[in-house]
C-alpha cells in the first residue's frame, strides 16, 4: 500500500464549492494524508525542513487545487520554489524523491471541451501542467496524469457528489496498486 500526500492549497475554502466536497470524500481514507498549505502558511512561511520530512514519509504526492490562471495558486509556486532545494530533489546529490510519483489534482471552471487546440483556451491541461510534469522528471519522479474536474461553474451539487466519489476511488486504486517503478 503507497502513502499518499495530498498538498491542497485554496485561498478561498470557505467559498469552495468544489474542491470543500473533494476533502470531505477523502476524509478517514486510510494510507492519505491532507496537508492543507494555506491553513498551516497563511503567510506563506513555509517550513522547508518539515515539508521535506513530510515528503520522505510519503510515495505519491499530489497538488489539488483550483485552476488559477493556467496554473496553481500562488502558496504552490513558493512551496516548490523554497522545498524541493538543489542537493535535496535535484542535482547530482539530489536523490531524496527518486523513485516517488507525483500529480495534480484540478477543478477548472472552464468546460472539457474548451481545453483542446481548437478549443478557447488552445491546450490541454495537461499541456498547462507541463512545469509540474518536467519537475517530477527533473527529482526523478514519475508524473502522474492530472486528475481534472471540469466546468465547475456548471455542476450541480450531485454531479459534485459523483466527482467527489470518483475522486475517493481514484486515490483507492493509487494507493493500492503495485507501483511500476
Ligand atoms: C483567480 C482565479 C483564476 C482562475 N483561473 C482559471 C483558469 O485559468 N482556468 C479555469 O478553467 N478556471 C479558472 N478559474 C475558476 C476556478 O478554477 C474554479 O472556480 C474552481 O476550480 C472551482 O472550485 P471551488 O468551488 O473549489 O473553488 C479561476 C478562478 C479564480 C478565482
Amino acid at each position: 500500500m503507497s502513502k499518499i500526500l495530498i498538498l491542497f492549497a485554496h485561498p478561498a475554502l470557505e467559498k469552495s464549492r468544489v474542491q470543500s466536497q473533494l476533502l470531505a470524500a477523502l476524509r478517514g481514507l486510510q494510507g492519505v494524508t491532507l496537508h492543507d498549505l494555506y491553513e498551516v502558511y497563511p503567510d506563506l512561511n513555509i517550513d522547508v525542513r518539515h515539508e521535506q520530512s513530510l515528503l520522505l514519509q510519503h510515495d505519491i504526492i499530489l497538488f489539488q487545487h483550483p485552476f488559477y490562471w493556467y496554473s496553481a495558486p500562488a502558496i504552490v509556486k513558493q512551496w516548490q520554489d523554497l522545498v524541493l532545494e538543489h542537493g535535496w530533489a535535484y542535482g547530482s546529490s539530489g536523490t531524496a524523491l527518486r523513485g516517488k510519483r507525483m500529480g495534480n489534482v484540478i477543478t477548472a471552471g472552464g468546460p472539457e471541451t474548451t481545453y483542446s487546440k481548437e478549443g478557447w483556451h488552445h491546450h490541454t491541461i495537461a499541456d498547462f501542467l507541463l512545469p509540474f510534469e518536467q519537475t517530477a522528471i527533473l527529482c526523478n519522479m514519475q508524473y502522474i496524469p492530472p486528475f481534472t474536474i471540469y466546468g465547475t461553474h456548471r455542476l450541480t451539487p450531485s454531479l459534485i457528489q459523483e466527482q467527489a466519489v470518483a475522486y475517493r476511488q481514484m486515490l483507492e486504486q493509487l494507493r493500492d496498486e503495485q507501483t511500476r517503478i
